[in-house]
């Protein structure tokens, strides 16, 4: 709770939270994992808007489900019925599910990254901004923190991790500048090194020079790319017909992986139909997965309102019904 009695979820407004809300309006009564909850604002809003959803929120980080603790008691007794949140990573999602009980999803939203409290809490490490320990974890109670990965990790993989986690162009001339200036103890001390290590000329455009450094560190602290595709592909199996799943993405190599097991389930439903082998050879079986037709980025009037939501990027689909 924030002063003023003003929840953070109402202070932050959630990514394309209306074209999120008509999405998910439609989809069959049931359950919905919200596998990135954060502020719960997208939560929230799917809840009060389609009277029929049980909303189960889960986060890695335990800000989030204590500001989850807040949001519930500020609803109403019958939508605060209609909404739990659990302590976990989604790669764990089934299974936190299966200790409630529950097997089947009537959708599932996933709005990957960083939130603004986290990179607004100056003493989590996120932000190039505020001064603080190089730190990162969505979890705290992880063991490897932005320090390890910028005092231990040896140039050859900084590097590499430059350039898969946010295809910095100056991949190798930072790495080499972190391993000479060692040891690296603050988010300042970080993004001094970096900006100095990036042509002069580079430095003006762009953004922040360390922004790129900070995002990739993060994605490598949290091992966010890692999990991404089977947590989808978990998800995606307990999708009832009708149901639908959403991913904001907010960088090129999330919305890759996003993009492909999206493919991937459109591609492997439409292969010619073994259960009717003797069929005409260009049948093909049901369409198990189709695309939703959705802006693919937010609007231009919300990237200035809110400049965070400018790289997000959108992808949905609707599991088809299938005969028998
Ligand atoms: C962009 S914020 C979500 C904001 C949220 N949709 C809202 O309306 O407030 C992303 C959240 O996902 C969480 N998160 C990121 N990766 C996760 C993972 N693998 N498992 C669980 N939570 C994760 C972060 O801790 C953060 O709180």
């Amino acid at each position: 709770m924030l002063a003023g009695g003003l929840l953070m979820s109402e202070i932050h407004e959630p990514v394309m939270i209306a074209e999120i809300v008509e999405l998910f309006a439609i989809v069959p009564n049931g359950v919905l994992l919200d596998a990135t909850l954060g502020m719960a604002g997208h939560a929230t809003a799917i809840l009060r808007r389609h009277a029929g959803l049980h909303v189960v929120g889960i986060d890695r980080d335990m800000m989030a489900i204590e500001h989850a603790i807040e949001v519930k008691n500020s609803l109403g007794d019958a939508d605060a019925r209609r909404f739990t949140a659990v302590h976990a990573r989604f790669d764990r999602a089934a299974d936190v599910l299966g200790r409630l009980g529950i097997t089947r999803l009537s959708g599932a939203l996933f709005d990957l990254g960083v939130s603004s409290p986290q990179l607004d809490t100056a003493d989590r490490g996120f932000s190039y901004r505020t001064d603080a320990p190089l730190d990162m974890r969505m979890d705290r109670s992880e063991t490897l923190s932005a320090w390890h990965v910028v005092n231990e990790y040896d140039a050859d993989t900084i590097a590499e991790l430059l350039q898969r986690n946010a295809d910095e162009r100056f991949a190798k001339r930072i790495a080499a500048a972190i391993v000479a200036a060692r040891p690296i103890s603050s988010t300042m001390q970080l993004a001094a090194v970096v900006t100095a290590a990036i042509p002069a000329a580079t430095r003006r455009s762009g953004g922040h020079p360390a922004k790129r450094t900070f995002q990739a560190i993060r994605i490598e602290v949290n091992a966010e790319l890692d999990i991404l595709s089977t947590s989808l592909r978990d998800v995606m199996a307990m999708i009832e017909p009708r149901g639908r799943i959403a991913v904001l993405s907010y960088h090129s190599g999330e919305d890759r992986i996003v993009k492909n097991v999206m493919r991937e389930a459109e591609v492997d439903s439409s292969r010619p139909n073994i259960a009717t082998p003797f069929a005409h050879p260009s049948r093909t079986a049901p369409r198990a997965w189709r695309k939703v037709r959705v802006a693919k980025h937010p609007s231009t009037a919300e990237q200035q309102r809110n400049p965070r939501a400018s790289s997000a990027r959108l992808r949905a689909m609707e599991r088809c019904e299938m005969p028998l």
